[in-house]
């Protein structure tokens, strides 16, 4: 008897142990990856509330949208369809989760939702940065200039903007080709979404560059600023094309130096030195 409740114990401390950290995985993945572009219960980010989500959507639809959410709306599913066309063409990014991790991300949409067990005391899941809105954008954009070349060090020690993103503003050397070109971000993802991704970047290859540590807000807000001026502004620019000009450069480089070196050649004696003597010795004779 003794024995039995001992075992009991143990294996219902295990089980809820096991429920804890599925919990917790759910959570994590959710944080880490989510939580940028969805809140739940605390309003519309770059992408819906889920809010109550899985009362909405079957679930072997949610774990079809949520491995790839493109090859949802490309199978003309209307449901995927309508989201995206009501999410301004915003793709969802693709994440490799097993079913089983993407079932505790929805048991953890599930238990902060209204009527849930965790809602009562989050009052909201939304990003860690504070909620972004559209309307508190206070950001110096010169400031953010330089938080985004790089002329200014980020508080994270992580690389600029810059080194895998490129603007078109003539104020700004071209950047990378890694990643989007962020001209018209903000307007492709409004503030909240832009400042959503800047504090906590959904893409691994974006994320694993500050690993650990996220920027500061005012530095959120400043890059945000800048993206804004840079997409306000984007009319006007002249757009450097660094791939053609190099070419072309390059080019007349190389036409230039084979003009000098026909320049050289043509001065130089044709024939063998000693031909000039040799003529004037027969000459002479
Ligand atoms: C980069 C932003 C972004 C990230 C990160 C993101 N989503 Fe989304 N999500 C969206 C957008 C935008 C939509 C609207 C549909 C569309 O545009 O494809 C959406 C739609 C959804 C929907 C459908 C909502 C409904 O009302 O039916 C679910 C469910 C969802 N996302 C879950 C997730 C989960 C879970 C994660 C984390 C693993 C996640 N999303 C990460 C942007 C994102
Ligand atoms: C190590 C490379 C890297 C660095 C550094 C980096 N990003 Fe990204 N970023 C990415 C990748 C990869 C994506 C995913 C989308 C893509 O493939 O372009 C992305 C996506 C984004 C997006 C969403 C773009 C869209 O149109 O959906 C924004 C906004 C963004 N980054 C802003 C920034 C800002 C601001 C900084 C500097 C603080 C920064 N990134 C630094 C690699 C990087």
């Amino acid at each position: 008897m003794k024995i039995q409740f001992k075992c009991m114990v143990i294996l219902s401390l295990f089980l809820s142990g096991v429920m804890a950290l599925g919990q917790d995985e759910g959570e994590k993945l959710f944080k880490q990856v989510c939580v940028a572009c969805h809140t739940i219960n605390d309003g519309k980010l770059v992408g819906p509330d889920l809010a109550g989500v899985h009362l909405r959507r079957s679930e072997e639809w949610l774990l079809k949208f949520i491995r790839s959410s493109q090859s949802v709306v490309q199978t003309g599913d209307p449901v995927a369809v309508a989201l995206f066309e009501e999410f301004n063409k915003i793709p969802m990014p693709d994440n490799a989760f097993t079913e089983d991790q993407i079932r505790k991300i929805i048991a953890y949409i599930a238990s902060n939702s209204p009527g849930g067990p965790g809602a009562a005391g989050t009052g909201g899941v939304s990003p860690a940065t504070g909620k972004f809105s559209n309307q508190s954008l206070q950001g110096d954009a010169s400031n953010g200039e330089k938080l985004f070349t790089g002329n200014v060090r980020l508080s994270n020690g992580g690389p600029s903007c810059i080194s895998c993103h490129n603007v078109k503003n003539d104020k700004v050397i071209t950047g990378g080709i890694l990643a989007k070109d962020l001209t018209d971000v903000y307007t492709r993802l409004t503030a909240a979404g832009v400042q959503a991704i800047i504090g906590n970047p959904p893409f691994p290859a974006m994320s694993q560059a500050y690993p650990g540590k996220s920027l500061q807000a005012q530095e959120i807000s400043d890059i945000t600023a800048f993206l804004k001026l840079t997409d306000d502004i984007k009319k006007n620019q002249e757009g450097t094309n660094y791939g053609l000009t190099l070419l072309l450069s390059g080019l007349c480089g190389a036409v230039v130096l084979l003009l000098i070196f026909k320049g050289i050649h043509s001065r130089s004696k044709r024939g063998s030195i000693n031909q000039h003597i040799y003529d004037r010795q027969l000459k002479s004779i």
